[in-house]
């Protein structure tokens, strides 16, 4: 049955959802699913934005053919060439192979790599090209690295929409509601718009500023990104999220503690930490244990907070895996600007500390405060004047603290 949704007098929403899919790009989990977005114009010429993932194939063309009613497709823009958007395009134009694609050079070249062959009919657009449909023109703004090298978006400059790829876009399937001024967005869709924004674009930093610049200077009524709901109230709240990420500011002034431990000795060293913290009136305290929550949901929390508590055991070593793999995790995002406290294990010879801080010092603008508490398989007693003062180090530079 066809799922369609009009958005505005002449556009529609042709996208759908996947709850089936266990992690998305087969690494992030996504237990609230994924929608795969995708929009058509029906002006007097007919403009599908991107196509999908081939999970939704069967919801997708019947979408497809339901928005088109009868209608010819005259335009397919491909604003991103990734397969989870532009995987059902071979077929599309099998479909409807009078369609002309427009997209940008760099998008063609990878459309011949997955697909071996260009499109038959293609209109390679740039900057600030226009493209005429007949009540409404569009033009193109390139967003290289956002985050891969062909993307674009596309503005109807007559409605004042952004049609903006992934920016903008999260995980979860969209629920019969599909604005986020119809869901408690704050709420319901936050963390996982931070944990998609993070963990897939957040090396990008430089590049979204770039764009974000950009965007800055186009009145725009509504953002259609590729995942997750449509923004058409409160854009600001939204953009002022991905400019805080995109600039690597803390989310939060707030403590975060982590930690790997293999026998729990670690664990209840950092337990003690955020207790003495809490003490100290420190509120919202963060904790995982990295051997149990996904590395993806680890590395967006210490995007969302200023002061971080490593705590890790030593293994073969060094640190102990998950610490060990999140902290290359976030050098591989340009994690940056941030104040980590470091507790490192060991029952024989603690390394984890000085491996910890390695790590940490080939990264831009990260404070290790104080020296490393050391412990010997366990805390002692005698150790807990240390760990205060530790835990006081983190009081005292935080901003926020009571
Ligand atoms: Fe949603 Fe970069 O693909």
């Amino acid at each position: 049955m066809q799922n369609i949704r009009q958005i505005t007098d002449d556009l529609y929403y042709v996208g759908a959802s996947d709850r089936k899919l266990a992690l998305f790009e087969n690494v992030y989990p996504v237990p609230r699913g994924v929608s795969y977005n995708s929009y058509l114009l029906r002006d007097e010429k007919t403009v599908l934005f991107d196509t999908a993932d081939s999970a939704v194939r069967e919801q997708y063309f019947e979408n497809v053919a339901a928005a088109l009613d009868g209608r010819k497709l005259d335009y397919l823009v491909v604003n991103h060439m990734e397969p989870d958007h532009a995987a059902l395009l071979a077929d599309l134009l099998l479909r409807y192979p009078e369609t002309t694609v427009v997209t940008t050079a760099k998008a063609a070249q990878m459309m011949e790599q997955f697909l071996g062959k260009q499109a038959a009919r293609l209109q390679l657009v740039k900057e600030g090209d226009q493209l005429a449909t007949g009540r409404h023109t569009l033009t193109f703004v390139m967003a290289p690295m956002v985050h891969w090298p062909e993307v674009m978006m596309t503005y109807d400059l007559t409605d004042k929409i952004l049609f903006s790829a992934d920016a903008f876009g999260t995980f979860g399937a969209l629920n019969g509601n599909i604005f986020a001024d119809e869901v408690n967005f704050d709420r319901d869709w936050l963390d996982d718009a931070r944990r998609y924004y993070i963990n897939i674009v957040g090396k990008y930093g430089v590049q979204v500023q770039n764009v974000l610049k950009k965007a800055s200077a186009l009145s725009i009524n509504m953002i259609c990104p590729l995942h997750g709901p449509i923004w058409r109230q409160d854009l600001a709240y939204f953009i002022g999220k991905h400019d805080t990420w995109s600039s690597y500011r803390p989310e939060e002034e707030g403590v975060l503690v982590i930690y790997g431990s293999i026998y729990g000795h670690t664990a209840s060293a950092a337990e003690k930490m955020a207790a003495i913290l809490a003490s100290h009136g420190v509120k919202g305290i963060a904790m995982y244990d990295a051997s149990h929550t996904d590395a993806s949901q680890l590395v967006a929390e210490c995007f969302r907070y200023s002061h971080i508590v490593l705590a890790s055991s030593t293994y073969n070593a060094g640190i102990f895996t998950p610490i060990e793999n999140l902290l290359h995790d976030l050098k591989a995002h340009s994690w940056q600007n941030r104040t980590v406290a470091i507790i490192e294990n060991g029952t024989w010879a603690a390394q984890s500390g000085k491996a910890m801080r390695t790590i940490l010092e080939e990264m831009k603008n990260i404070t290790i405060l104080g020296e490393d508490l050391s412990l010997k398989s366990a805390m002692k007693e005698s150790q807990l004047q240390d760990l205060e003062f530790l835990a006081n180090l983190i009081v005292a530079n935080l901003t926020v603290s009571e």
